[in-house]
């Protein structure tokens, strides 16, 4: 089979078409012939070497974590699936592991039942994003219509989810976004949007309860100029110092700095599939095909995407 797979850390150029032998299954594993992968900022994080830490260093490597496809062939130990069985999934080790190829091999516990009116794009873009957003909102608490919510780089796959979950709790959000994505992100449930090409959200004299940076690039440091006294700041996208630091700065105020971290599980892949039966949209604005997988990660890497990017596999 064809798969993309890498043998050194770098920049696009790594990626490469190899062939490779179909996976074999283990009896608690399904074999699945590859549809869609969507691709998200911890492929490229990986690739580049900037997660050695975790991902370690051996090669080669594969790459993309969320998929979408059929059951190919169940294992003995397999009841809950049959072949011809449309589901999405990750993959086993999202640290090592990767769905970019024509079939890959996973635990059953790591698929899930794709929804019959989303396309396999839309259902590989739920996974890393959409449990990274379930597992946010639990962090935030009890929010209703009196919480002011700000969310920094609302529009991009992890807002495009999370938008959509504060609105269904009726959460007052504002989202920071750039001019093109200003009307989606309205669409998504945010009350405000400030466009940060034009704006400056930490001159406009308005403090929030909860404040998430998805962007990365606001920081807690900027961000406790517009906290309420008692607030909350989440930072899905912490440097490796935050993490043991962030307890100990708490002791001294009321502004909490709290790193996030998700996982995708069967409990949050159930409030999504729920959410997206009441009609949670997925926007996958480009796709590309299997062959220009290089390209697709290039468009993604250089920004400005708004949702998701998917590769679509035949
Ligand atoms: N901790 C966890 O468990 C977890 C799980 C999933 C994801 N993450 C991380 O969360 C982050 C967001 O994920 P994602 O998939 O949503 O990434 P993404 O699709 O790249 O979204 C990032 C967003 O930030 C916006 N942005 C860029 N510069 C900005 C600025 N100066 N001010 C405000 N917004 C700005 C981008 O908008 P434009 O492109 O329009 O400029 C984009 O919409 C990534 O770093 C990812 O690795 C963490």
């Amino acid at each position: 089979m064809k798969a993309i797979a890498y043998q050194k850390f770098g920049n696009t150029d790594v990626l490469q078409t190899v062939e490779e032998p179909k996976p074999v299954i283990r009896a608690n594993e399904v074999l699945v012939k590859v549809k869609a992968v969507s691709i998200n900022p911890m492929d490229w994080k990986i690739r580049k070497g900037e997660m050695k830490l975790m991902s370690g260093s051996t090669f080669p490597r594969h790459t993309g974590v969320d998929f979408a496809g059929v059951i190919e062939d169940t294992g003995a130990a397999v009841t809950n699936f049959k072949k011809g069985d449309e589901i999405f999934g990750v993959v086993k080790n999202n640290m090592k592991d990767g769905a970019l190829a024509e079939y890959v091999a996973v635990p059953v516990t790591n698929v899930w039942k794709k929804p019959a009116n989303i396309s396999f794009a839309q259902a590989a873009s739920i996974p890393i994003v959409g449990a990274a957003a379930v597992t946010a909102l639990e962090k935030m608490g009890n929010i209703n219509a009196k919480s002011h919510i700000l969310v920094n780089g609302a529009t991009g796959g992890f807002g495009m989810f999370l938008l959509q979950l504060l609105k269904q709790k009726k959460a007052n959000v504002t989202a920071v976004a750039s001019t093109k994505a200003v009307d989606l992100a309205k669409k998504w449930g945010a009350d405000t949007v400030v466009d940060y090409t034009t704006e400056n959200v930490l001159a406009l004299q308005k403090n929030y309860d909860i404040i998430i940076d998805l962007s990365g690039k606001l920081g807690y440091t900027n961000a406790r100029q517009i906290m309420k006294p008692k607030s909350l700041f989440l930072n899905p996208t912490p440097r490796p110092i935050e993490i043991p630091t962030s307890l100990f700065k708490n002791l001294f105020t009321g502004k909490k700095h709290l790193v996030m971290l998700s996982q995708a599980s069967s409990k949050n892949m159930e409030v999504l599939l729920n959410a997206v039966s009441k009609g949670l949209q997925i926007e996958v604005s480009k796709v590309f095909p299997f062959t220009q997988s290089m390209e697709a990660y290039q468009y993604a890497e250089r920004g400005g995407v708004i949702g998701k990017v998917a590769i679509e596999i035949n």
